[in-house]
C-alpha cells in the first residue's frame, strides 16, 4: 500500500493498544517509513511513558524514528485529564499549527522575544494543563516515575500469573504493559458480559470488556502502583465466588 501511495502518506502506530496494551513493532515500521518516504505518527497514549523505565523501554525500540509521538499522562503518568502532550523532534515541524493575530501575538512581540503559546496547541484558551505535569515531573523524577510504572506492570503481571495458575480461568496473553485479558471458563460472550455488567453494578469489580481472537474478554487495566499482591488474590477471590457457584 505504501509504494501504490500519491502524495505524502503517514503512517500511524500504536504505541499500548486501549483494548489489550499491545505495542507495534515500531523500529520495522520506522524502516519501512524510511524506505518508502512516509511519516511516522506514533499513538503512545498509553505506552510512552515506559520510556522511562530502564525494566521496559526496550518494548519502544524505534520510537524516537517517528515525526510525531502522542502522550496522555492521564494513564501512566497519573494525572488528572487532560493531560495529552504531541511531541515532535524538532519545533519546526509544528509551524502548520501558527496563527497569527494582532491581540494575541503582534508580530513585533514575538520578534522581541515574548512567548508565542499559538503555534504549540490548535486551542486558543485552554487551561494551564502543563503545570500539573511539570509539577510531577519535578517531584518525582524520571526515576520517581520510573519506579511507579515498573510496580504497576508487576502487578499486572502477577495477575496474569494468578489467573494462568487457576484452573477456573483462562488468560489471553501475559500483558505488554499492564492490561490483562482473560475469561472465566466455561462461560460463553453473552454470559461474560453479563457478568461484567453484574460485577460492575453490585460493586464488586469494574473491569473492562475487549474482543480478541474473535471472542469477548474481561480486561484488567492496571494503572495503580499501590496495588498489592494482596489486592488481586481478593479480586480473584471475588470473581470466582461470582463465576463459579
Ligand atoms: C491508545 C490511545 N490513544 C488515544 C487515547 C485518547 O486520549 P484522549 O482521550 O486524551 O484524547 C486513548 C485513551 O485515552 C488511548 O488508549
Amino acid at each position: 500500500a505504501l509504494s501504490s501511495a500519491d502524495g505524502p502518506v503517514l503512517v500511524t502506530a500504536t504505541a499500548g493498544t486501549t483494548d489489550a496494551g499491545l505495542i507495534d513493532p515500531l523500529e520495522p515500521l520506522a524502516d519501512l517509513c524510511r524506505h518508502h518516504g512516509a511519516d511516522l505518527h506514533v499513538d503512545a497514549a498509553y505506552g510512552g511513558l515506559l520510556r522511562l523505565s530502564p525494566h521496559h523501554r526496550h518494548k519502544l525500540t524505534g520510537l524516537s524514528r517517528a515525526q510525531s509521538i502522542t502522550l496522555d499522562l492521564h494513564k501512566l503518568g497519573w494525572q488528572p485529564v487532560a493531560a495529552g502532550l504531541l511531541a515532535v523532534p524538532d519545533t519546526r515541524l509544528l509551524a502548520p499549527l501558527g496563527h497569527q493575530a494582532d491581540y494575541l501575538n503582534a508580530t513585533d512581540d514575538t520578534e522581541a522575544g515574548l512567548p508565542d503559546l499559538l503555534g504549540r496547541s490548535l486551542r486558543t484558551t485552554r487551561r494551564p494543563d502543563i503545570l500539573k505535569i511539570a509539577v510531577t515531573l519535578r517531584s518525582l523524577g524520571r526515576d520517581g516515575l520510573a519506579d511507579l510504572i515498573d510496580r504497576t506492570c508487576a502487578a499486572a503481571h502477577h495477575l496474569a500469573e494468578l489467573l494462568e495458575a487457576h484452573p477456573g480461568f483462562e488468560l489471553h496473553a501475559h500483558p505488554t504493559i499492564s492490561t490483562v485479558l482473560f475469561r472465566p471458563t466455561p462461560m460463553d460472550d453473552e454470559q461474560l458480559a453479563g457478568l461484567r455488567r453484574t460485577l460492575l453494578l453490585d460493586g464488586t469489580a469494574v473491569l473492562g470488556r475487549a474482543t480478541a481472537d474473535g471472542r469477548l474478554w474481561l480486561k484488567a487495566t492496571l494503572l495503580n502502583p499501590h496495588t498489592t499482591a494482596g489486592d488481586l488474590d481478593t479480586l480473584v477471590t471475588l470473581l470466582e465466588g461470582s463465576t463459579h457457584r
